[in-house]
């Protein structure tokens, strides 16, 4: 396939990701949006754009696989400005770096490169903070957001932002190696989801899935082994009857409230 216009791809779970792309597109003139899960399939993807940006969370300090797998599909224009927002819960360690030297491979310039702060979502590990909290981030988001379009309207060479200080960078390398094998065994970590009672197989969970890794059987969904573990399902069941092992049962679900279940499934 072939991308004429100015345009972000995006990959988003919960819609932090989502709310920063719209955001900064609508500040942008003329962008197209596109959804990395619409162009998995592609065999190549020629950028001839002027402007190309990449919108994506942070997986245990590491991108998306799924965004990974398009990265290396993608062939773009030597004078195309490039930009990339990880939008992350707090510990994004290095993953702009490595976004870096994945594009570097392909021969790519990334031209600047943004931390996004944005509520924490990984339900695997912790519960979502309170609105006020969440409300705060959004604030800054917005301010971010107007510094980013800046520099992207000037096409600026800007640094790949990295955690503050050298402590974090140290405790970032220890955090990479100790989530090395949860990453490893990743796709079929959706071993441990289950439903209780309170599914009424509404099929939400099906439709949100980015990866299509959710079939509903006969009478409850079945999770396929292609996990991204971007937490979609689990935090978006209206009935909160999806649980991942013990851990999920008490903890408070969270889906960004700037962003409707339709925009994600589209
Ligand atoms: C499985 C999983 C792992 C995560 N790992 C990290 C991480 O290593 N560092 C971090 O700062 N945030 C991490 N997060 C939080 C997300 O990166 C953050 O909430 C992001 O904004 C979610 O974007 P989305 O709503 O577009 O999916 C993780 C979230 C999930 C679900």
């Amino acid at each position: 396939m072939v991308i004429k216009k100015d345009t972000i791809i995006y990959f988003s779970g919960t819609g932090n990701s989502l709310q920063v792309a719209k955001d900064i597109n609508s500040e942008l003139i003329d962008f197209k949006l596109c959804n990395v899960s619409s162009i998995i399939m592609e065999e190549k993807i020629k950028v001839e754009g002027k402007i190309f940006g990449i919108v994506f969370p942070v997986f245990y300090a590491r991108l998306p696989l799924i965004l990974e797998k398009v990265l290396q599909k993608l062939e773009i224009n030597k004078d195309t400005y490039v930009f990339a927002i990880a939008t992350h819960g707090g510990a994004p360690a290095e993953v702009l770096t490595k976004l870096r030297k994945i594009l570097k491979s392909k021969d790519i310039v990334l031209n600047s490169g943004f931390l996004m702060h944005m509520p924490g979502n990984n339900i695997f590990s912790y519960g979502a903070s309170s609105v006020k909290k969440q409300n705060k981030i959004f604030q800054m988001e917005k301010k971010k957001v107007k510094k980013i379009v800046h520099i992207i309207r000037e096409r600026k060479n800007y640094k790949c932002e990295l955690s503050k200080i050298i402590i974090d960078i140290i405790i970032d390398r220890v955090f990479i190696k100790t989530t090395d094998k949860i990453v490893k065994y990743l796709n079929i970590r959706d071993k441990y989801f289950w439903v209780n009672n309170n599914c009424n197989r509404c099929r939400i969970c099906e439709r949100i899935c980015p990866v299509n890794n959710i079939q509903i059987n006969t009478d409850k969904p079945i999770w396929k082994h292609n996990c991204e573990q971007c937490a979609a399902c689990i935090q978006y069941c209206p009935r909160e009857a999806i649980q991942w092992g013990e851990k999920t049962i008490k903890r408070k679900r969270y889906k960004n409230p700037n962003i409707n279940l339709i925009e994600l499934i589209k």
